[in-house]
């Protein structure tokens, strides 16, 4: 520690810290415009001027290049330190369009009036989008810009001499006005330190200096991939997000949690008028911190309040039109009733989703237990969690892993087994490059397929795809023979092989731990784990061969080194509800089957879309087709709710009050950041009122109610009132450590002919997804069908060629993109692709390797 004076105060603090990050936190105001705390320094803007007394070579200092120390004497607040503040800053603004900021007379004039440049005055940026919310405004008035004579008095103002340049508006969520820009050049450092990215760099010299996206062309053309990260740090109107730009002046912020993927990340909701109108990272979540993916910032906007369903709708005929939402209730409530009084309620089954809150999760339970009375329960990713699950419990005695996320950027050797964990769980992958990057981890990738983290590993290992696990089990059984040796996996490099068991036998050794594996240390080594998101065989085989590798390498504290990467955002909680089969309970697949076949005439659907979600569409919608009765909540018209009887409008995700549990069993808050609009309603109010409507005596309130009753019941969880959001883990008592390895057995032979993959894709919105949207995909960079080009060319198929996957009936259009990325024979389209189209081309409940046999030809042009 070191003390300090700082402005007269003597303080204590930590000795080397940067001075300017100490002067913030004293709560002492200071310009800082190209700093980024916890970075270092670029001193490049020279606004952070203070006087250090004694300083050399003189006691004027760039604060944000100074360190504290003892004895140190600082004045921020002095008029000559004032007044070298205001210099820099006049060479700042001189190419600025900063219109009244620096008037002198701006503090002579009052809202209206006419000034002498015969414009109306405001001491603001009115025509600016930034205005109120702008770092370099308030800069400029921190240090009363206004008091300075104008910089330009007798010279030529360089921006009313220069053209600007032209801004970049060309993508759906980033706009660029690069006339704004004073190259603070904390974008460039956003993206290549906080997200190893390098999307952004400085291009020109001199006046003409500029920021650039990739080599120069439009930001959709760069490697960028819109997490938005270079906003957050911009303290200019230069890079803004493009929905909402001009109105997102928040007038409050609502703490919450986002649920694109099971890492819940914490977020923030700007809202205005009752909307959410932009988003930033909330620090709250270890994990995530101050980063988030262009999922978590922007798809709340991916539907607009047009497209959400604001009034419930029941059949009338051929048609859904809008009824009261109390007659929607009584519809729905009747259809049930009906069915569960002509046919029982093993007619009846309930399907949930891992979008909704844990506490609608333990409503739509009791609701299906208790009062319908069925043990038909799940959701579509249910099988493979359980299975997953299921693996791990019996690895290690429980699937309750101890691990925590926010450990993997400490591990200094990692394995990640997944698709491409870069689209699917992003802050996952980004905390995997920070371990990389700032400590030189090494990174062993599994991975059927190229994803950004390729460029980050030591060795990629590219298996044939469903072969992951027997890849992982390679590496296991080279740690510890008796993990069991496996057969050889396809398509794996033996000399990359090798040189990946090498790097795993030269791991750092693990700190010492008690026979429970207990340790304040975190281990030392990683197994970051993203399962097949549709295929239960290959989920189960590479989560037992994941165990297998986390035992081999950590014996007993591997429940702490193995990272489970659930597709979808609150997985966890909901098995964790209960929201699954009960006693002689049907999974989703034997729902969808016993719909088709008739035993189940009735279903529930609560903020799902099995035609998006689930793989073998054909026999969903004949499901959905074959139900006497098919009652769906939801907050959009989904093309599942197109077969309804009744729709129940709920309030979209970012409306609602509940907890989620990520990954790594954080419980997080989602908190409503909108107003209800005309008939939606909270899910838990719903399914409240559709219980009682059933016959049910529920009696909560709220959110709260619901979740103070779960807590008394579901071990690790607690009221609201003894919650701490993102801190807070759904883990119970400890049970004793079993390290137990299991055997991986090899997929069957797939046929020979292309193999086609799929998996969750980075840009493409679930929600609009749902409703079949064209703009689902708004930057449209998910809509090709990915082939290697030594399979496309004996076919005959070039780049950009129209392309039919055929698989039995089923067909997909697609426009082919030649990829070496995918492995030889298979063709990757993403999940979510024209409303999930190819999950047509899988047979429902996935297949043993996770791919599907197709067919594969080009359109012939008419
Ligand atoms: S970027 Fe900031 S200082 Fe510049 S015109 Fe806009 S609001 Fe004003
Ligand atoms: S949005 Fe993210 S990836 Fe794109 S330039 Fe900004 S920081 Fe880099
Ligand atoms: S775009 Fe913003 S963050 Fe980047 S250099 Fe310009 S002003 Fe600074
Ligand atoms: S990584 Fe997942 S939880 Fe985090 S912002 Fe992206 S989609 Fe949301
Ligand atoms: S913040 Fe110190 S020079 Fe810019």
């Amino acid at each position: 520690m070191a003390t300090m004076t700082l402005n007269g105060a003597e303080i204590e603090v930590e000795a080397g810290r940067p001075l300017v990050e100490v002067i913030k936190e004293q709560g002492v105001r200071i310009t800082n415009l190209c700093y980024i705390d916890g970075l270092a320094p670029y001193a490049g803007c020279r606004t952070c001027i203070v006087e250090i007394e004694g300083g050399r070579p003189g006691p004027l200092q760039l604060s944000c290049t100074a360190v504290a120390s003892d004895g140190m004497v600082v004045n921020t607040e002095k008029p000559e330190v004032k007044r070298a503040r205001q210099q820099v800053m006049s060479l700042i603004m001189a190419n600025h369009p900063d219109r009244c900021l620096t008037c002198h007379r701006r503090v002579h004039c009052q809202p209206g009036e006419i000034c002498l440049r015969d414009d109306v005055v405001t001491h603001r940026c009115l025509t600016c989008s930034k205005n109120y919310r702008c770092e370099l405004q308030t800069s400029t008035e921190l240090i009363d810009m206004g008091e300075f004579e104008e910089p330009w008095v007798g010279e030529d103002r360089s921006y009313y001499e220069t053209p600007p340049p032209d801004p970049d508006r060309a993508n759906p969520f980033l706009e660029f006005d690069p006339q704004m820009c004073i190259i603070c050049t904390r974008c460039v450092r956003a993206c290549a330190d906080l997200r190893h990215t390098g999307a952004i760099s400085l291009s020109g010299k001199g006046p003409s200096t500029m920021i650039a996206f990739g080599t120069g062309g439009a930001i959709h053309e760069s490697n960028c991939d819109f997490c938005g990260a270079c906003i957050d740090v911009c303290p200019t109107a230069t890079l803004m997000e493009k929905p909402n730009k001009w109105v997102a002046l928040a007038e409050e912020w609502t703490n919450s949690a986002c649920n694109g993927c099971s890492v819940g990340c914490t977020i923030s909701y700007g809202t205005r008028d009752g909307r959410p109108v932009i988003v930033r990272p909330d620090r709250l979540n270890p994990t995530s911190r101050d980063q988030i993916c262009v999922r978590g910032r922007f798809h709340y906007d991916s539907v607009t309040d047009g497209q959400r369903l604001s009034r419930s709708l029941a059949r009338r005929g051929d048609r859904l039109l809008p009824v009261t939402p109390e007659e929607a209730m009584d519809e729905a409530a009747s259809a049930l009733a009906a069915v569960k009084a002509e046919h029982g309620a093993d007619a009846v089954a309930v399907l949930g989703s891992p979008l909704a809150t844990n506490e609608e999760a333990a409503l739509l339970t009791r609701l299906a237990r208790e009062v319908i009375g069925t043990p038909h329960l799940d959701h579509v990713g249910g099988p493979v969690h359980r299975a997953v699950a299921a693996a791990f419990t019996e690895a290690l005695g429980s699937d309750r892993l101890t691990s925590t996320y926010a450990d993997i950027e400490h591990a200094d050797t990692i394995v990640v087994v997944g698709g491409d964990i870069e689209e699917s769980h992003q802050v996952i992958s980004l905390r995997v490059k920070d371990a990389v990057v700032k400590r030189g981890a090494k990174l062993v990738l599994i991975s059927s397929r190229w994803g950004e983290l390729v460029d980050f590993a030591e060795v990629w290992l590219q298996p044939a795809p469903g072969h992951e696990a027997l890849t992982a089990q390679q590496l296991a059984h080279s740690v510890d023979a008796a993990a069991g040796e496996p057969a050889t996996p396809e398509g794996v490099d033996a000399d990359a092989l090798a040189r990946a068991c090498a790097l795993i036998a030269d791991r750092k050794p693990a700190p010492p731990s008690d026979d429970n594996g207990a340790s304040e240390e975190r281990p030392t080594f990683a197994v970051v784990f993203a399962p097949d998101p549709f295929s239960v065989e290959p989920a189960a085989q590479q989560a037992r061969a994941t165990a297998n590798l986390a035992i081999a390498a950590l014996g007993g504290r591997a429940a702490m080194g193995l990272h489970y990467l659930p597709t979808d955002g609150n997985t966890l909680g909901l098995a964790d509800m209960g929201l699954q089969p009960g006693d002689g309970g049907r999974s989703f697949h034997e729902i969808i089957e016993g719909a088709r076949e008739g035993s189940i005439r009735a279903l529930l659907i609560h903020d799902d879309n099995p035609l998006l979600s689930a793989t073998g569409t054909a026999d969903v919608r004949a499901a959905l087709e074959a139900v006497d009765a098919l009652v769906v909540v939801d907050s959009v018209r989904s093309t599942a709710a197109e077969h309804a009887n009744v729709v129940l409008a709920e309030l979209p995700f970012f409306a609602k009050n509940g907890t989620i549990t990520s990954g790594d069993r954080r419980i997080t808050r989602q908190r409503p950041a909108a107003e209800p609009r005309r008939d939606e309603r909270e899910g838990v109010a719903i399914l409240t009122a559709l219980a009682n409507a059933l016959g049910g005596e529920f009696a909560y309130e709220n959110a709260a109610d619901v979740m103070a009753e779960a807590a008394e019941r579901v071990e690790g969880y607690t009221r609201y009132e003894g919650l701490m959001p993102s801190r807070t883990r759904a883990l119970g008592e400890m049970t004793a450590a079993r390290t137990q390895y299991q055997p991986v057995a090899a997929p069957a032979a797939a046929d020979n002919g292309l193999r086609l993959i799929t998996g969750r894709s980075l840009y493409t919105s679930w929600e609009a997804s749902s409703i079949h949207s064209e703009d689902a995909d708004k930057l449209h960079r998910e809509e090709d069908a990915l082939i290697n080009p030594r399979d496309a060319e004996p076919l005959g198929i070039r780049m950009g060629d129209d392309l039919v996957l055929a698989a039995g009936d089923a067909e997909v259009r697609i426009t082919a993109r030649l990829d070496d990325g995918v492995a030889p024979g298979t063709v990757y389209v993403p999940a979510w692709y024209d409303g999930g189209a190819v999950m047509a081309l899988f047979p429902l409940g996935g297949s043993a390797d996770g791919t599907a046999a197709v067919q594969v030809r080009a359109l012939q042009p008419a």
